[in-house]
C-alpha cells in the first residue's frame, strides 16, 4: 500500500507484470483486486454493472463534491442522471459549440496581446479556457475572473482527495465497528482543513451563480443552472433540494473543465515532441479550415485532429483509475470476488498494454484513424488485422456510469485544438521536465511550460518527460 501511495500507477503495473491480469491484494481485512483484462472490465462496467457500485473513495471525493452525479449512487443517482442527460443531447452540444468557440477566441485575443515567443504555463492557460467554456455553456455566465483561484482550489482538492484515497488512515479505521467512513476521513484534520478552504472557494462561486440567476431568470437559456433550478416534481414543487443543486453545480464546475484541460495540455506536449504528427495536424487544419472559424460540421472532416486527441488520451488518460465496490459475491477471471471488495480498473494500464497496443509507449495517432481504430494497430508484419478488444480503451469509462460529458469533451477538445493550431505553435520550454502526477486525475505535476509562437516562427528545442 505504501508503494501505491508513492507511485500508484507504477505499483499497479508491477503487480500486473508479476501476477497477471487480475491480482488480489488483502490488507487488514479489506480485499482489493487490480483488473487489467478487457473482458473482465466488460463484466464489471457493463454485463454485471449492477453488482459494482461506487467505493469508499467516492465518499472521499464526496467530501468536496457532495452528492453530485459523480459520487451519487442508487435511486438518487438514477433520478439525477435522467434529469441531466437531455442537456448533453447532440442538438444541444452544437449550441454549446458556440460557447466553446467564443471562449477560445477570447483567450486567443488575450494571448495575441503578449509578445511573440512568450513562455506560458499552458496547463493553467487551458484550464482557464475550459473553465470559461464551462461558465458560458453550463452556467450561462462569465467565469474568466474566477479562473486563477478556482484553478488553485481545484489542484488542492485533487491533491487532498487523491492522498486520502490511498491513505491507510482512510481505510483502516473503517474496520473498527462504529467508525463510519466520514468519521475516518474527518480524523485526518490538517488535510481536511486545507480541503475545506478549497471547497469554500467553489461554494462561493456556485452560490453567486445561483443568486444571480434567481435575481435575473433567463428562461431562454438551456443550461445546467436553469435545468437544475427549474426542475419540478409531479406536484410542481422544486424537484431538487438547494443542497442537491449545489452538489451538482460544484461537481460540474470541477469535472466539467479540468479533465479536458489536462487532456489538451498533454496533447500539446506530445505534439511538441512529435513534429511530424504536428505538421500533419497543421496541414489538415489549414486545408479544411484555413483562417476561418470552425463550426461543429467541420469536426467530421478532421480525422487526424481526432486521432491526435484520442492517442493522447490513450497515453495520458486524464481519468487514469476507475474503481468499483462489489455489492454481492461474484467471480472474475476465475477468482472469487467477495462482497465489499474494491476492484481497481486502471485505464492507464489497459491503454499501455502491448497486447492491444503494439509499441505502447509510442505516440502513433494512426491507431485512431477510422480505417485502423477497430484493430490492433500496427498489425505484425504480414499478418491480417486482429480486432482490438472493445474495453481496451476507456478514457470516459463504460456502462451506465460512463462520462455524461463525453460528447461535450470531445467537441470541446477538437474545436480548441483546431483554433489554437490555426494561430500558434507550442514548443516545450527548453530544459522543462514534465512529471505526471496521479491524483484523482492524471495531471502534469508542475504544469507544462511552453513557448508560444505565432504560426510561421521557428521551432524551439524539445524537453523531456520523465
Ligand atoms: C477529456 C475529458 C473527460 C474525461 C477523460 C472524463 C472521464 C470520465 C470518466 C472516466 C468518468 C467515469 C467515472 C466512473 O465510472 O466512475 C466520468 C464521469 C463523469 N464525467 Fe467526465 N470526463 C471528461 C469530461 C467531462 C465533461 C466535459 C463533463 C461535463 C460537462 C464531465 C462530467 C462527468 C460527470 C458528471 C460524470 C459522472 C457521471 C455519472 O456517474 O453519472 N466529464 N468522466
Amino acid at each position: 500500500m505504501s508503494g501505491i501511495r508513492r507511485d500508484p500507477c507504477r505499483a499497479f503495473q508491477d503487480l500486473v507484470d508479476k501476477y497477471g491480469d487480475i491480482v488480489r491484494i488483502d490488507i487488514s481485512g479489506q480485499t482489493f483486486f487490480v483488473v487489467n483484462d478487457p473482458e473482465m472490465v466488460e463484466q464489471v462496467f457493463v454485463a454485471r454493472q449492477h453488482n459494482y457500485g461506487k467505493t469508499l473513495n467516492a465518499k472521499v471525493a464526496a467530501m468536496a463534491l457532495g452528492n453530485g452525479l459523480l459520487t451519487n449512487d442508487g435511486e438518487s443517482w438514477t433520478r439525477q442522471r435522467r434529469t441531466i442527460q437531455p442537456l448533453f443531447a447532440r442538438r444541444q452540444l452544437d449550441r454549446f459549440a458556440e460557447n466553446m468557440i467564443t471562449a477560445a477566441r477570447r483567450r486567443l485575443t488575450r494571448w495575441d496581446a503578449r509578445p511573440d515567443g512568450a513562455r506560458s504555463e499552458i496547463s493553467a492557460e487551458i484550464n482557464a479556457l475550459t473553465l470559461d467554456v464551462t461558465g458560458q455553456a453550463l452556467f450561462g455566465c462569465d467565469l474568466s475572473d474566477d479562473a486563477a483561484h478556482v484553478h488553485e482550489a481545484l489542484v488542492e482538492i485533487l491533491r487532498c482527495v487523491g492522498k486520502a484515497m490511498t491513505s491507510l488512515l482512510t481505510w483502516l479505521p473503517t474496520r473498527i465497528p462504529g467508525v463510519s467512513p466520514d468519521l475516518a476521513l474527518r480524523m485526518q484534520a490538517p488535510r481536511w482543513r486545507r480541503l475545506d478552504a478549497a471547497v469554500a472557494v467553489l461554494d462561493d462561486v456556485v452560490a453567486r451563480l445561483i443568486r444571480e440567476r434567481q435575481q435575473h431568470p433567463q428562461p431562454d437559456k438551456h443550461d445546467l443552472l436553469g435545468l437544475l433550478l427549474d426542475a419540478r416534481d409531479e406536484a410542481g414543487a422544486a424537484a431538487m433540494s438547494p443542497r442537491q443543486v449545489r452538489d451538482e453545480l460544484v461537481t460540474f464546475l470541477l469535472v466539467g473543465h479540468d479533465t479536458t484541460a489536462y487532456s489538451l495540455a498533454w496533447t500539446l506536449l506530445l505534439l511538441s515532441q512529435h513534429p511530424e504528427a504536428r505538421e500533419k495536424l497543421v496541414a489538415e487544419i489549414d486545408a479544411v479550415l484555413g483562417d476561418r472559424q470552425p463550426t461543429p460540421a467541420d469536426l467530421d472532416e478532421l480525422p487526424w485532429t481526432t486521432a491526435v486527441i484520442e492517442e493522447s488520451m490513450r497515453l495520458y488518460p486524464p481519468s487514469w483509475l476507475i474503481e468499483r465496490q462489489a455489492v454481492a459475491d461474484d467471480v472474475l477471471g476465475g477468482y472469487a470476488v467477495p462482497a465489499g471488495s474494491t476492484v481497481y480498473v486502471a485505464s492507464y494500464l489497459l491503454h499501455h498494454d502491448q497486447k492491444s497496443w503494439p509499441n505502447p509507449e509510442g505516440f502513433d495517432p494512426r491507431r485512431f484513424l477510422p480505417e485502423h481504430r477497430q484493430f490492433v494497430f500496427p498489425a505484425a508484419d504480414g499478418a491480417s488485422p486482429v480486432a482490438r478488444p472493445r474495453y481496451s480503451y476507456l478514457p470516459f469509462g463504460a456502462g451506465q456510469r460512463q462520462c455524461i460529458g463525453l460528447g461535450f469533451a470531445r467537441i470541446q477538445a477538437k474545436l480548441i485544438l483546431a483554433m489554437l493550431t490555426q494561430r500558434y505553435t507550442f514548443d516545450l520550454a527548453p530544459g522543462a521536465r514534465i512529471v505526471p502526477e496521479y491524483t484523482l486525475t492524471l495531471r502534469p505535476q508542475s504544469g507544462v511550460p511552453m513557448i508560444m509562437r505565432r504560426r510561421g516562427a521557428q521551432a524551439a528545442s524539445r524537453g523531456v518527460v520523465s
